[in-house]
């Protein structure tokens, strides 16, 4: 007999660096670099207002290791229960070894724990997701914790005014679980859809790595090649809805990558859905990279009622990206 599996979320949680960043006081220090941007610029090409930058004692293990533990303690699930920790990143602490490894460790989850990272940039969190629900599905027990987590302010160019102004740290994670389907319909997670299209690598990349350079390199974009493709891709969450037995109208919020407040504008646009139902974090944020949806998903969790549907989209380097969708 085939036993039909649901992926309830059980918890969220979130971790930022103490130091909060303003437009004007990045500004300011940029002016001391040397480097002239300007308040206006960054808010109204893109939404954001600030940002938070790990100082010297934190980065992607420390804020990867706060927001597992917020998850956990939120799902209440016993830490001896996660039998899988996939993170996304692509500013790990080292080069090895993973991120997931090292907060397994830290936060003494059990040997039995599988732990490993993954790396789609923008799009990691999806991809994690995506692993995470395989993994589940495959085992038919266990539960998962998702993380994302990046610390864009060691990859870039605090020279170039086109990209370092764009980014912040932080790290977001939630927790589920593979069960029977309890009730007629499933609830969780209903499904996840990848896409890439690696002839677009070099439209945002970093311009090192350990083969390359042995170094990490900086962040180099080609900002309206990557706008225009990321509005497009974000145009595509149809066919996943359909996929689940939905449509655009079953949709009660979107909980977008957030890169730009004009790319989440133009794409609810081209989906014919409110901005009212976008969660919005790029002002407070800028653009974490793959923490930004679940850091956003921690923000808006309050807001959200049993039964709501959320559609989770991401865009990112590679080009990767992908569309969830999630029945709470
Ligand atoms: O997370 C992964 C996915 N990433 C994204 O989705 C990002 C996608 N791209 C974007 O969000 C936008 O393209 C940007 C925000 C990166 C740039 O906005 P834009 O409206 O496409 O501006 P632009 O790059 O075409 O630059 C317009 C002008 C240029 O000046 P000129 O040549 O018109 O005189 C730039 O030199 O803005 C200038 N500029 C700046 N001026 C002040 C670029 N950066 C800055 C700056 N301050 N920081």
């Amino acid at each position: 007999m085939n036993i039909a599996y649901e992926l309830p979320i059980l918890g969220v949680g979130a971790a930022l660096p103490a130091r909060c960043v303003s437009n004007n006081q990045l500004v300011a220090d940029l002016a001391a670099r040397g480097v002239e941007t300007n308040s206006e610029w960054i808010e109204s090409r893109t939404g954001i207002q600030q940002r938070y930058i790990c100082d010297e004692t934190e980065g992607t293990l420390s804020l990867a290791r706060e927001a597992v533990g917020k998850a956990i303690a939120s799902s209440g699930v016993a830490l001896d229960d996660i039998t899988v920790l996939v993170v996304a990143t692509c500013s790990p602490e080292r080069t090895f070894p993973s991120v997931a490894a090292m907060v397994q460790g830290e936060l003494a989850l059990p040997t039995t724990c599988f732990a490993l990272d993954v790396n789609a940039a923008c799009g990691g969190f999806l991809a994690a997701l995506s692993v995470a629900r395989g993994h589940l599905l495959a085992a038919g027990k266990g539960t998962a914790v998702v993380v994302g987590v990046d610390v864009f302010s060691r990859l870039v160019d605090w020279q170039d005014r086109g990209t370092c102004v764009l980014f912040g740290d932080g790290a977001g994670a939630l927790v589920m679980k593979v069960q029977p389907q309890t009730g007629v319909e499933p609830v969780g997670l209903l499904g996840v859809s990848m896409g890439s299209d690696g002839t677009m690598a070099s439209a945002l990349q970093a311009t090192g790595g350990v083969s390359l350079t042995g170094t990490a390199g900086v962040v180099e974009m080609q900002g309206r090649e990557v706008f225009k493709h990321a509005v497009r891709q974000m145009g595509s969450a149809p066919a996943l809805l359909a996929d689940v037995g939905l449509t655009l109208n079953d949709v009660d919020f979107v909980v977008p990558h957030q890169a730009n407040l004009r790319i989440l504008e133009a794409a609810a646009k081209s989906l014919d859905l409110p901005m009212e139902k976008v969660v919005v974090t790029v002002d407070k944020h800028a653009n974490t990279s793959a923490a930004s949806i679940p850091l956003a998903l921690n923000e808006a969790w309050e807001r959200f009622d049993k039964g709501d549907v959320l559609l989770l989209q991401a865009f990112g380097a590679g080009f990767v990206w992908g569309d969830a969708v999630i029945k709470l």
